[in-house]
């Protein structure tokens, strides 16, 4: 427990290295990366989305870089973005659109994100693409949840995520209750203090549960992202329960997690969706997903020694 402890948080340190960052670049998807990132540009990806929406899998894709530094590279992220949402409709790929907020300059100036999202979106709608921001962590959620809330009106193909493990995550799925939102429900990614998020797994654990009934019988479309099975029987459990259609939600995983439990939900029924990351930036995305997950390292090891 306590080592588990110390390696989430040794991982989730090295995360934000701008040092190891920067060197991970330069020496490309290799150590292990490649098993849970589909490539360093979009074209490399598109394979690979291919390959899972022939399994049966939908997918959304993620241009991984959450932090720029000037206006000029957040208006290319946005511009990088639009021509992935023509190219899913180009190949005709079964694909939504992750995004984050601080890849379009939330950082740096909140107008320019709101130009950044609307040009997005406009494209985003008219191509008939779904697309979801990610949360970050908790000094940028009330904002992104102001930026979901302006825009959503106008897009409402737009989606966005609620963490459990904040205190204050209820009230976030409350208040956004009249917004009509598509919510992927997550336990959270990030190193948050007990000031603002649960410690224990197991009130993070309770508290998703708590969401996901919350926002289902909200009569909302709904993404459980889990890889857990407490999380996964509970939600099928509770779908029966409430007679909620399979229309209604799906489950979501990240690319190279828990494949065969992939498989399995599509052949009981359900709709899965695998989140992709793709892009050079993949190096805090591999450490939170080390720092989850210690037998994620091992896969790690290999790849390191495999290359
Ligand atoms: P958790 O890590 O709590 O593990 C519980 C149990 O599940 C484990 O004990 C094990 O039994 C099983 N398990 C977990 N991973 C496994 C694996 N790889 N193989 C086998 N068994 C496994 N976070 C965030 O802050 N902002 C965001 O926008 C997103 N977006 C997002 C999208 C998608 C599609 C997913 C799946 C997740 C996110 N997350 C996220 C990450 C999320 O917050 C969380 O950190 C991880 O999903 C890990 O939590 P889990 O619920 O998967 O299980």
């Amino acid at each position: 427990m306590i080592l588990e402890a110390i390696s989430k948080n040794f991982f989730l340190y090295l995360s934000k290295n701008k040092v190891l960052d920067r060197m991970a670049k330069r020496f490309g998807t290799k150590f292990g990366a490649d098993k849970i990132v589909g490539g360093e540009t979009f074209s490399q990806a598109i394979p690979l989305i291919e390959t899972l929406n022939h399994e049966g899998l939908q997918v959304t894709v993620d241009h991984l870089g959450e932090f720029v530094n000037s206006k000029k590279e957040a208006r290319e992220r946005a511009q990088e973005c639009i021509e992935t949402i023509q190219a899913i409709s180009h190949h005709q790929l079964n694909s939504e659109v992750s995004l984050k907020l601080t890849s379009l300059g939330l950082d740096i100036d909140e107008e320019l994100v709101m130009e950044n999202m609307e040009q997005i979106l406009e494209e985003a709608e008219k191509l008939g693409i779904t697309v979801t921001i990610d949360m970050e962590d908790s000094s940028r959620c009330e904002r992104t949840l102001a930026i979901y809330k302006a825009l959503k009106e106008n897009y409402p193909n737009l989606g966005t995520v609620i963490q459990s493990y904040l205190y204050k995550s209820e009230e976030y799925v409350d208040e956004l209750d009249p917004y009509r939102p598509y919510l992927r429900l997550v336990k959270g990614a990030y190193k948050e203090s007990g000031k603002v998020a649960f410690q224990e797994k197991q009130k993070v654990d309770e508290n998703l549960k708590g969401l996901i009934k919350k926002n289902l019988l909200n009569g909302h479309y709904t993404a459980i992202a889990s890889h857990d099975d407490a999380i996964l029987d509970y939600t099928k459990r509770l779908v029966k329960e409430h007679g909620i259609p399979n229309d209604q939600f799906e489950f979501q995983m990240l690319y190279g997690m828990r494949n065969q439990t992939q498989h399995e939900l599509l052949k009981e029924g359900y709709t899965v969706r695998v989140y992709l990351p793709y892009g050079e930036d993949w190096y805090g995305y591999f450490m939170r997903r080390l720092a989850e997950r210690p037998a994620n390292i091992a896969f790690a090891v290999k790849g390191i020694f495999t290359k």
